[in-house]
C-alpha cells in the first residue's frame, strides 16, 4: 500500500529499487557460478553457514533439499578444503575395476537402506555407494561428501539423471550439516585415511538421527588385490623427502577393534562382517594397472623409474598364478554396521 506522505513514498521507491538490484545481482552471481564451472562456490564462512542450515533441514523440507541437493545440480564447496587434493589424480579411474567398485556396493547391502531414507556418503569418491543407495526402490535423498573436487565432479557426471543426489566438498571429519540430519551414514574405504579417528566417528554419529545407522568399511588383512605392505615399506625410503613426509603424515594408524571403537563413541548394536572375493585376472599387467587406479598410486608416482621397475618385478613375482596362467587375487573387506 502506498503512503500519502511524500517522504515515505520516496523511501518506499528507494527500498523497492534496492530490492530489485539485490535480486538481479543475486541471480547474476548464482547464474555465473553454476554456468561457468557447474558448481556453486561459497567464498565466505557466512555463506557456508547458510548452506549448513539448509542442508541440515534435508529431511524436513523438500524444497530446500531440491534447491541445494536435488536434480544433481551443483557441487557445493566449503572453504575448508585446499584447492587441489591428492585424490584428484585417480578420479577418472577410481572404481573402474569391479574389484574395487563392488566394495562400496557391498557396504550399502550390509547397512540395508530402506525406501525414503536419507543417506550421507562420507568420502564418496566417484559416488559408488551413493549411487548404489539410489537404486533402492523409492530411494530417499542423498549427499556425497568428499575433499576432492575432481572426485565429486566425476561422481556428479556418473549420477546424471538421478535426482535428489547432492555433492558437498568438505572434510569428512568436520561436516557442514546440522545434528540429526540423516537416517544413514556410510563411509566406504575412507576411515583408514582419517587415521581411524574417533573424532570423525563422533562427527558421523552427530549427523545421524537417533536410531539412524552407520555403515563403514575398511580393507581386510591379507588382500592380494593391493601392493603388499612390506614392499611399500621397503621402497618408502627411495621417495623424495617431501613425499615421504607427506605420506608419513597421512599413514594409517594400526586398525583398532572396530566394534569396541564404534561402541566407545556411543553407537550401539555394532557388528562386523568380513567378506572376501577371489578373482582371476588375465595377466600380471592387469594387476599392476589396478594399482594406479587407487591410493597406492600416490606412492608409485613418487618413485624414480629404476625403483619402480624393481618394485614391480618383486610385486609381480609374488602374485599367485592359476594352472592356466591367470592371476588369482583375493580381496577382503571388513564391514562394520552400528546404530546411533
Ligand atoms: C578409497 S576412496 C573411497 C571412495 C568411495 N567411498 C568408494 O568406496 O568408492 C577414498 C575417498 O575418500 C576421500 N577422502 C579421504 N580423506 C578424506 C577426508 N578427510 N575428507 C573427505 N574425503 C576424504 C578421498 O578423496 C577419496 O575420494
Amino acid at each position: 500500500m502506498m503512503s500519502s506522505y511524500p517522504f515515505v513514498r520516496a523511501h518506499q521507491r528507494i527500498h523497492k529499487r534496492l530490492l530489485l538490484h539485490f535480486w538481479r545481482a543475486t541471480l547474476v552471481l548464482v547464474g555465473s557460478a553454476v554456468s561457468l564451472s557447474g558448481r556453486a562456490t561459497y567464498a565466505s564462512s557466512g555463506a557456508l553457514c547458510q548452506g549448513q542450515s539448509d542442508i541440515g533441514q534435508l529431511r524436513r523440507n523438500d524444497s530446500l533439499a531440491s534447491h541445494w541437493l536435488g536434480n544433481n545440480r551443483a557441487v557445493v564447496e566449503t572453504t575448508r578444503c585446499p584447492g587441489t587434493d591428492r585424490w584428484d589424480v585417480v578420479a577418472e579411474s577410481y572404481g573402474a575395476t569391479p574389484l574395487i567398485a563392488r566394495l562400496a556396493k557391498g557396504l550399502v547391502e550390509e547397512v540395508g537402506i530402506r525406501p525414503g531414507e536419507s543417506v550421507v556418503d562420507l568420502g564418496t569418491g566417484t559416488g559408488l555407494a551413493l549411487l548404489a543407495a539410489a537404486q533402492v526402490p523409492d530411494a530417499g535423498p542423498g549427499v556425497g561428501v568428499d575433499r576432492s573436487l575432481r572426485m565429486l565432479q566425476v561422481a556428479k557426471e556418473r549420477a546424471a539423471g538421478i535426482d535428489s543426489r547432492g555433492w558437498v566438498r568438505a572434510d569428512a571429519g568436520q561436516l557442514p550439516f546440522g545434528d540429526a540430519s540423516f537416517d544413514v551414514a556410510v563411509a566406504a574405504s575412507v576411515w583408514q585415511f582419517l587415521g581411524y579417528s574417533t573424532a570423525a566417528l563422533a562427527e558421523w554419529r552427530r549427523v545421524l538421527r537417533p536410531g539412524g545407522r552407520l555403515g563403514l568399511s575398511v580393507p581386510g588383512p591379507d588382500s592380494s588385490a593391493s601392493l603388499p605392505v612390506d614392499l611399500r615399506a621397503k621402497y618408502f625410503s627411495r621417495l623424495a623427502p617431501s613425499v615421504q613426509d607427506d605420506l608419513a603424515a597421512r599413514a594409517s594408524a594400526p586398525m583398532p577393534d572396530l566394534v569396541e571403537t564404534v561402541t566407545a563413541v556411543g553407537f550401539s548394536q555394532a557388528t562386523v562382517t568380513i567378506r572376501s572375493w577371489v578373482d582371476t585376472l588375465a595377466s600380471a599387467e592387469d594387476w599392476w594397472a589396478i594399482q594406479w587406479t587407487h591410493a597406492v598410486r600416490f606412492f608409485l608416482q613418487g618413485l624414480d623409474a629404476d625403483s619402480l621397475e624393481l618394485l614391480k618385478a618383486e610385486a609381480l613375482e609374488r602374485l599367485e598364478c592359476s594352472a592356466t596362467g591367470e592371476i588369482v587375487v583375493t580381496t577382503k573387506v571388513l564391514y562394520c554396521t552400528a546404530q546411533r
